[in-house]
């Protein structure tokens, strides 16, 4: 039987429910797949930790040097996280001939380039399902099953631990502070939350599928972005109201050469299957012209999701005879002719505090009018010395309804935009 010696390198939350996978599952494997893993080295900067899980001290490996110097090694999986040293290590061991499998989104988006380039120079692999929407396949999906389509839409949840945050305030009224403590208890969480919670992780993520999706480069600092730290009660409460829960969302369309990749919290219909995608669950809705709809569902965070995609491209690694690369120019920009535009459309929730006078309701339509954005909606409330003016637009461009935004803020110093939020149609 082929048997497969595999290093990790970080042996934290998903490393290590990639270990316990490799070793409970071990016999499994080899039944299945026909093939014995071993991990026979683990680094990580605490040997309390590899003691932690039961791994013996001779698998401790002092240095990434001993990893790429074992002759018997052929998978290496990094679940270190961050840039570096974690690419460092990684060009070093794809040199030096050995398949990478990760779950770094943050480098991967930042620098596939130079990490696929050392594969190729190695004539390596460089595996990385668990980068993107946990234990769901998507990246399989998107590479070996859906060849045959142009994709021309994601749109999804691809962040577990905002989705975590935004279930907990809105299902449970659990504040945002604790929500965020808990799911950095369970692990979902980045090292650094911000990460997550103001939206670079699901950009970073967007960024890989959307290339994939669209077979070419979208850099992460081509995606509109904008996190969750801004949501409040009250938006949450307004949206029950209006029949919408919150959620961070990642959207990527393509039509002809034009481009867009935006994430940011959206008002989704409660009605609509994205709403009730609560906790560390992600789901992603890719469109195909031949396939036409499909979803993904399934957690988007944690040890054992995770670990599930590191084994399965690890697996896959082993068995394929030739590495699989990308099958765009993966040189880091955006390919001559495409067009990523951030001037989109969608349906917008606006609430405004304003002075409560005669006139001001008045006033505020005509910038709308004047500005482009026909609404469909309008709430008033009275509140403390002033008011409160939500309304829901039809259809409108980004565009029109930030020179709306300014232009209200421009009327009288007491108005002010507190919240503008995209409503999925
Ligand atoms: P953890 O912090 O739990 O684990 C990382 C481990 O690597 C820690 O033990 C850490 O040690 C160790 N480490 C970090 N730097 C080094 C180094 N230079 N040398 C040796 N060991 C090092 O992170 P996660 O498991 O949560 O995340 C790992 C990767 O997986 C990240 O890229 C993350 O984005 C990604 N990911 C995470 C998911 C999740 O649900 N947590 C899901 C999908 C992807 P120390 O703590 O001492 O720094
Ligand atoms: N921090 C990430 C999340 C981990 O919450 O989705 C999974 O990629």
């Amino acid at each position: 039987m082929k048997k497969i010696n595999v290093a990790i390198m970080g042996i934290g939350t998903v490393g290590g429910g990639t270990y316990e996978i490799l070793t409970k599952n071990r016999d499994f494997l080899r039944k299945t797949q026909g093939v014995d893993f071993e991990v026979t080295k683990v680094l990580d900067k605490n040997l309390e930790r590899i003691r932690s899980f039961g791994i013996p001290d001779g698998k401790a490996a002092s240095s990434v040097d001993e990893i790429a110097a074992d002759k018997d090694i052929s998978i290496v999986v990094e679940t270190m996280g961050g840039v570096e040293p974690a690419k460092t290590f990684i060009e070093k061991v794809l040199r030096a001939g050995k398949s990478v499998v990760t779950a770094n989104k943050e480098l991967v988006s930042k620098h596939w380039p130079d990490l696929e380039a050392a594969a190729k120079k190695g004539g390596a692999g460089l595996y990385f399902e668990a980068s993107c929407v946990g234990g769901v396949p998507i990246i399989r999906a998107l590479q070996e099953g859906l060849q045959a389509n142009k994709v021309d839409s994601l749109v999804g949840i691809i962040n577990g631990t905002t989705n975590y945050i935004l279930s907990k305030m809105t299902d449970e009224g659990v504040s945002y502070a604790d929500a965020l403590k808990e799911a950095q208890q369970l692990g979902y969480a980045e090292f650094n939350p911000t990460a997550d919670v103001e939206g670079f992780d699901a950009a970073y993520k967007l960024s890989i599928l959307s290339s994939l999706a669209f077979h070419t480069c979208i850099p992460y600092t081509c995606v509109y972005r904008e996190g969750i730290t801004n949501i409040t009660k009250a938006d949450i409460k307004a949206g029950r109201e209006l029949g919408y829960v919150i959620k961070l969302l990642a959207i990527g369309k393509r039509s002809g050469d034009r481009v867009e990749v935006r994430v940011h919290p959206t008002f989704v219909p409660v009605g609509h299957p994205l709403a009730g995608v609560s906790g560390s669950f992600n789901a992603v809705f890719v469109h195909g012209d031949f396939v036409d709809d499909l979803m993904f569902y399934g957690r988007g965070a944690g040890a054992r999701p995770t670990g599930s995609a590191i084994v399965s491209d690890v697996v896959y690694a082993a068995k394929r005879s030739e590495p699989l690369y990308s099958d765009f120019v993966n040189d880091g920009k955006v390919a001559p002719g495409i067009n990523v535009s951030t001037d989109f459309e969608s349906k917008y929730y606006l609430s405004v505090s304003v002075k409560d006078a005669p006139g001001v309701l008045a006033a505020l339509a005509g910038v709308f009018a004047r500005c482009g954005v026909s609404i469909e909606t309008v709430l008033q409330r009275g509140q403390d010395g002033g008011a409160s003016i939500s309304f829901l637009t039809h259809p409108s461009s980004e565009s029109d309804v930030k020179k709306a935004v300014a232009e209200i803020e421009d009327l009288d110093d007491a108005n002010k935009v507190v919240s503008l939020i995209r409503v999925l149609s």
